[in-house]
Parts: structure tokens; sequence; C-alpha cells
């Protein structure tokens, strides 16, 4: 990420030091930039109508402070739960101005939804359209639904977060799309107003895009042929990142292409759900370096951030780029396994890597601002981080570090007899 540079041998973000950072807030941190999001929010603006929406997917990272960075620079939100919509409004932003996708929505989240008024359900199965329309008759009122479909297209990623397959448990699959479509325009408590689609997340190439976008855009002839017209089409989020520095995804081309497909429909509002794409190359994870263990063919550095802090390499065996916060000169020469704290073999940062550290020096793990807090767990009953934002040379403390009373807050020990 550009807000990352070394100036006089220490790695600061935008113009903060970190190791004043984590000397202030302690370790591990999460540091963001409140510049990079909002270059990040600007670049899809850029290529983006006004017309259009861009959603922000509030999964990625859901801190107040963020939601409300990106609620005052015209942000819509894509959530998954009630939760994440009592975030969107606690932190200013508006019901109508938020999509709720997710597959297992409960009764009790569609009611609150509708009594909040949020702009759109994207509904996942036959199934759940039928419960909505129980809770908005139940509630007297019509429920705004769009139909997310299953394209089936490969987005050639993990597969722990391809979504768009016909294998995976999201979306209606599109041969049995043309029927829930008929059954929702019939219902009297909804209001169908659009489609939608997500194939995955970390995607580095336009192709599965557009092909999914172009299945989308037929689905929408058919409906068409059929007098049911739709107010929007909402092409779901996956804009990958860049987390080992080579490959890029032309956003540009494909959001173009898109705009493109769309020519025929002047009427027909597009949607994005963004979540990775704006906050991760924004957030790093500071950590310091408990000690050093060497074996005979293996050098462990163990870090106090585990994979409760920062889950992704454990889970997805995902690369995040780790530096060291003291700037090294020359070339490291040792090969180094980066592991954290927690009793656990898959507890690990980053494994092979060329790092010269010492016991508590600082180092940085990259690309950290999207999956990282929001993933985070209290396993071994440790604590989840402080989170800090800055811009220029201000920084906000945006979340206090938890307590160990935090932690056992609401359980109970057991009365005697
Ligand atoms: N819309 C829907 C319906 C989604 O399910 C997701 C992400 C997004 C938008 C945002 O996708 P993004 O633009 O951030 O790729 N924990 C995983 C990522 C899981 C993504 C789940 N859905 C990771 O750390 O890589």
């Amino acid at each position: 990420m550009s807000q990352l540079s070394y100036k006089a041998g220490q790695l600061h973000i935008e113009s903060n030091n970190l190791s004043a950072l984590a000397e202030q807030f302690g370790t591990p941190l999460y540091v963001y930039s409140k510049s990079q999001i909002l270059a990040n929010w600007q670049k899809f603006r850029a290529f983006w109508p006004s017309q259009h929406k861009l959603c922000y997917a509030v999964k990625a990272n859901s801190n107040l402070a963020i939601l409300q960075l990106l609620a005052q620079h015209g942000a819509w939100f894509d959530i998954v739960s009630g939760g994440e919509l009592k975030r969107v409004l606690a932190a200013g932003g508006s019901a109508n101005q938020v999509v709720f996708s997710g597959v297992a929505k409960s009764e009790a989240e569609i009611r609150f939804a509708l009594e909040k008024g949020i702009a759109c359900f994207n509904v996942e199965s036959a199934a759940e359209l039928e419960r909505i329309e129980q809770v908005a008759r139940a509630l007297k009122t019509r429920a705004p639904v769009s139909l997310r479909v299953n394209p089936d297209v490969d987005a050639k990623t993990h597969p722990y977060i391809s979504t768009g397959l016909k294998a995976n448990k999201f979306g209606i699959a599109i041969n049995d799309a043309m029927a829930v479509f008929r059954r929702a325009h019939t219902l009297n408590h909804i209001e169908l107003l659009g489609a939608d689609c997500h194939i995955g997340s970390q995607i580095m190439s336009d192709a599965p895009f557009l092909d999914a976008a172009k299945r989308m855009f037929k689905l929408l002839e058919r409906l068409q042929e059929e007098a049911i017209e739709l107010s929007h089409l909402d092409l779901g989020g996956g804009f990958g990142v860049d987390y080992e520095g080579h490959a890029t995804l032309d956003l540009e081309n494909y959001l173009q292409g898109v705009i493109d497909l769309a020519h025929d429909y002047p009427k027909l509002t597009l949607m994005l759900e963004p979540g990775r794409a704006i906050v991760g190359d924004a957030g790093v994870l500071i950590s310091k370096v408990e000690y050093i263990k060497r074996s005979d063919d293996k050098q462990f550095v163990l870090v106090d951030a585990g994979m409760n802090d920062l889950m992704r390499p454990s889970l997805y065996q995902a690369w995040h780029d780790i530096v060291p916060v003291r700037e090294l000169t020359g070339v490291a020469d040792g090969i180094v396994d980066v592991v954290g704290p927690v009793c656990e073999t898959g507890c690990f940062l980053g494994h092979a890597r060329h790092l010269n550290v010492n016991a508590d020096d600082l180092i940085a793990i990259k690309h950290a601002g999207a999956y990282g807090f929001t993933m985070a767990s209290n396993y071994n009953t440790r604590v989840r981080p402080a989170e800090v934002l800055v811009e220029n040379d201000r920084a906000w403390l945006i979340r206090e570090r938890e307590t160990f009373d935090d932690l056992i807050r609401g359980e109970r020990l057991i009365a005697e007899e």
C-alpha cells in the first residue's frame, strides 16, 4: 500500500511512526490509513457513474469509525446480519441505503430490517422468499426484494471463498431462477426490485466477473420477455487485492464492460458490493517479536499476534507480506517461520520468510485491513487487539483493546446448593 513507507529507518503509515503507535496503544495493534480507504473508494467511484450504487460490504471491516467514514462519502452498505444493520445505524448510516445478503436470515432479522426500512433484501432461496412474504404480510407492508442468482461460474479463487458455482450454498441456481422470479412477481407483500449475484472473493481476473455479468443480463432479457421489469442489478463484490505484489485486477476494464452491457437498459441502476478492495490494503497488523527459537533445520520468530487476531493465513493459507518496522539494511540471510502464541500448529502468520528480526522488534503484517479484525476471536482466552485509524500525523483510537473482564462478561459460576 502506498501509505506505508520508511522514514529515517522507521516504518510509517501516512505520517505516523508505527513504533510510536505500538508504544502508545500496545500490540498486537491494527492500524488503518484513512487516506488509503478514501483513495480506494474514489477509485471505484471514478469508474462508476454516480447513478449507480456502491454498497460497502460491512463484513470486511465493520469498525464503526470506518462505516462512519464511508457513510460520509456516500456509501451504501451490504450487510449479512441484523448485527451489521445495527452497526450501520450506530455509525450514522441510513437503513434505506442498505442491502441485506446472507443465506439463512432469521425471521427476527427480517422483521428488524423491514421495520428499519432497508433498501432491499438479497434473497437467496425460494424458501426465504416465502418467509419474507409472511413477515411483510404480518407487518402490513411490502418487502423490497432482489433475487440472488447463482450463475454457475468458476471464480478461480480459494474454494472456501468461491460462491458462484452450482456446488456452493449461495443463491438460487440459475436454472431455477425464472420460476422464483415469476413467483416473487405474484406475491402481494413482495416488491420485486432487482437481481443480484456474487461469485466469490479475492478474484484477480475480470473474465469470471464479465462471464457472470453476461449471464445476468441474459436473465434480465428473459425476464423482460415475460414483462418482469427490474429496476436494479447488483453484481456483488469479490475484487481481489494484490497481497503478493505481482498481479492486479483490471477494475476499469471490468466496470466499463458492465456499463457497456447495461447500454440497452438506461433506467437500470447497477450496484456493486466491494469489501476487501476498499479496506484490505489500508490496514496493517503490528506485532512484537517475543522470542527467536532455533532448531536444527528451522528458525521460528514467535510473535504476540496469532491466528485469533488474523485468521487468514491459518484458514486459507493466505499470504500476507511481513516487514520489519525498523528498517533493515542488507539482505535478510535467514529463512524463518513467523508464528503466533496460540496452541495450534496452524497458528502462523507466514512460513519460510526472509526476515531478520530479534526479540522485542516490531513487525508489520500488511494488507490486514479486510477480514482481519472482523474474523478475530478470543480463542485461548486472548483479548482482541485495539484498532487505530490514522490520517497524516493524526491517530484516533477507534477500538479499545479488549480486557479480560470483557471476555468473561455474561459467564456465570454455578451457585452452590
Ligand atoms: N457481497 C457478498 C454477498 C459477499 O458474500 C461478500 C463476501 C462480499 C460482497 C464482499 O466481497 P469482497 O469484495 O470483500 O471480496 N473471509 C474471506 C473472505 C470472505 C468473503 C465473503 N463474502 C477472506 O478473508 O478472504
